[in-house]
C-alpha cells in the first residue's frame, strides 16, 4: 500500500484523484490544496502546490510514497530536486520530470532547441530579447503573417499571440520584452511560423528509457461556440480523436514521442513522468506546437476514464524504469467532457455560488475543478467549475450524456459551450 500525496486543486487533480481511489494499492491519500471534489477521494491538506517547506512536512508527517505534482509550477520551480536533495525525502517516488527536464514546458526557447537538436518537426522559430528588439522587429517585418509570438517561460497559458498583421506582431513584441508584459516570463521571446492545421493532444508516462502512451484526447480552448472569442484554460474534450488512427499515431511515434524520449535520455535530463505532446496536424503530418510536464487539463477528464491500467501500478513501474513491461490497455468507449464555467470567465467572475443537483446527474462522472465546500454545501470557487464526463460507443453518444447531465447541474452564471466535439459529432 502506498500513501499519496497529489498537488493542485483541478479538474485534472480530481480526476486523478478518482482514478487512483480504484488502485487496490493506494493507502492513505491526501491532496493539497484539493477542492469538494476530491475530498470524495482522500483528505485535502491546506496548503498551496507552490509551497515547499509544508509539502515536506506533509511528506513527512503523512509518511508519503508517492508525490504526483498535478500542475506545471511546482515542477518547474524544481519540486523534484528539492524531494531528491533533501535527506528525508529523497526516497520519496515523484511521478513528475527534474527541474532541467521540466523545462521542456517552463521554457520554450529550451524546447525548440531540444526539438531542433533531435530532428523533431515543430514551426521554423528564431529567439529575440530586449537587446535584439530591432533585429526582431526586422524580422517580423520580413515575415508572412500570421505569426506566433510566444512568451519564454510560464504565462498562465495566456503568454501566445497570433498575430496577423506585422503591425500587431511588433506591438505584442515589444509588449513583451520591453514592457515586460509576463514578467521575467517575457524577458525571452520565441517568434514562431504560424501552422495551419488541427490540433490534438497526446500523453505518454515515461521511466526515462521506455514509456507507455495514453490515450490521445482533444481540447477545446476558446470560450465560445465554433471556437471563437478568449482563450480558456479549456472548456471541454474528446477521447479518443477520430483523425488520430493507426498511421497517424504511428508517425507521432516515430517522429516525436521516441525522438523526444530518447532525447531527454541521451542528454542526461532526468525525467520519470508525464510528457504532453501539444501537438498539430498538417496536411498529414504531426508537428510540436509544445510540451508539457504533466497531464493536461481537461484532457485528463477523459484520458484517465479511458486508460484502463492501475494507476499507482504504472507509477511504481516508473520508478523501477520498466514501463516496458507494461500493456497499455485502452478502454473501446469514447468519453466527452463538458465544462461548467462560471459567466464572466475567462475575464471577471464573481465566486461563491451555492451548486445543487449533483445527485440528478446520473450516468456521468462529475469531476469538480474552481469548487469548495462551505458549510454543508458545495459552492463555486474559480472560473471553471466542473467537467461532466460520460462514457458511449463513440463521442457523439458519450457527449450527449454529458450534455444531459450538464443541465441538471445548477448555479447562478452557469456557462457552459453545446458544442464541444462539433467536427466530430
Ligand atoms: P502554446 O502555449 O504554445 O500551446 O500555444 C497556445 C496555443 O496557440 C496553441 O494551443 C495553438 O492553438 C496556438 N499556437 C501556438 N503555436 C502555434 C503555431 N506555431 N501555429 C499555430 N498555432 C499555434
Ligand atoms: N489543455 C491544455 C493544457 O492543459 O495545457
Amino acid at each position: 500500500m502506498k500513501n499519496i500525496l497529489l498537488l493542485g486543486s483541478g479538474g485534472r487533480e480530481c480526476t486523478i484523484a478518482w482514478k487512483l481511489k480504484k488502485s487496490p494499492l493506494l493507502g492513505d491519500f491526501y491532496i493539497a490544496p484539493g477542492n469538494a471534489g476530491t475530498t470524495g477521494y482522500g483528505t485535502n491538506l491546506p496548503f498551496g502546490y507552490n509551497d515547499f517547506e509544508a509539502i515536506k512536512k506533509a511528506c513527512i508527517d503523512y509518511k508519503i510514497d508517492i508525490l504526483i505534482p498535478g500542475p506545471e509550477d511546482p515542477l518547474v520551480l524544481g519540486i523534484y530536486d528539492f524531494i531528491k536533495n533533501d535527506p528525508t525525502l529523497k526516497n520519496i517516488i515523484v511521478a513528475g520530470p527534474s527541474k532541467e527536464g521540466a523545462q521542456l514546458e517552463g521554457s520554450k526557447a529550451f524546447s525548440k532547441k531540444f526539438m531542433e537538436r533531435h530532428n523533431i518537426p515543430t514551426a521554423a522559430y528564431r529567439e529575440f530579447t530586449k537587446d535584439s528588439f530591432e533585429e526582431g522587429v526586422a524580422y517580423l517585418r520580413q515575415s508572412t503573417m500570421p505569426i506566433v509570438i510566444k512568451a519564454d517561460g510560464l504565462a498562465a497559458g495566456k503568454g501566445v499571440i497570433i498575430a496577423q498583421s506585422s503591425d500587431e506582431a511588433v506591438a505584442a513584441f515589444s509588449a513583451m520584452v520591453n514592457d515586460r508584459q509576463f514578467g521575467k516570463s517575457s524577458d525571452k521571446v520565441v517568434i514562431e511560423q504560424f501552422l495551419d492545421g488541427i490540433e490534438l493532444s497526446v500523453f505518454v508516462l515515461t521511466d526515462g528509457s521506455n514509456y507507455v502512451l495514453l490515450p490521445e484526447a482533444k481540447d477545446y480552448k476558446r470560450i465560445g461556440e465554433g471556437d471563437k472569442g478568449l482563450n480558456t484554460g479549456g472548456m471541454g474534450s474528446i477521447s479518443p480523436v477520430p483523425f488520430a488512427d493507426v498511421a497517424f499515431m504511428q508517425k507521432v511515434t516515430d517522429r516525436i514521442i521516441k525522438p523526444t524520449v530518447n532525447g531527454l535520455k541521451s542528454e542526461g535530463i532526468i525525467y520519470k513522468g508525464f510528457i504532453f505532446f501539444g501537438l498539430i496536424k498538417v496536411n498529414d503530418d504531426p508537428y510540436v506546437i509544445e510540451y508539457n510536464c504533466r497531464m493536461g487539463d481537461p484532457e485528463t477528464e477523459v484520458v484517465m476514464p479511458r486508460l484502463e491500467n492501475d494507476l499507482v501500478e504504472l507509477i511504481l513501474k516508473m520508478e523501477e524504469g520498466k514501463l516496458n513491461e507494461v500493456q497499455v490497455q485502452h478502454s473501446n468507449r469514447a468519453a466527452g467532457a463538458v465544462m461548467l464555467v462560471s459567466e464572466g470567465y475567462p475575464g471577471d467572475y464573481e465566486k461563491g455560488k451555492v451548486m445543487t443537483g449533483f445527485e440528478n446527474a446520473k450516468g456521468s462522472m462529475l469531476f469538480h475543478a474552481g469548487t469548495a465546500a462551505k458549510d454543508s454545501a458545495v459552492v463555486t470557487n474559480g472560473g471553471r467549475v466542473l467537467a461532466v464526463t460520460s462514457y458511449g460507443d463513440d463521442i457523439k453518444q458519450a457527449l450527449a450524456k454529458s450534455y444531459e447531465n450538464a443541465a441538471l447541474i445548477n448555479y447562478d452564471g452557469k456557462y457552459y459551450r453545446m458544442d464541444i466535439g462539433w467536427e466530430f459529432t
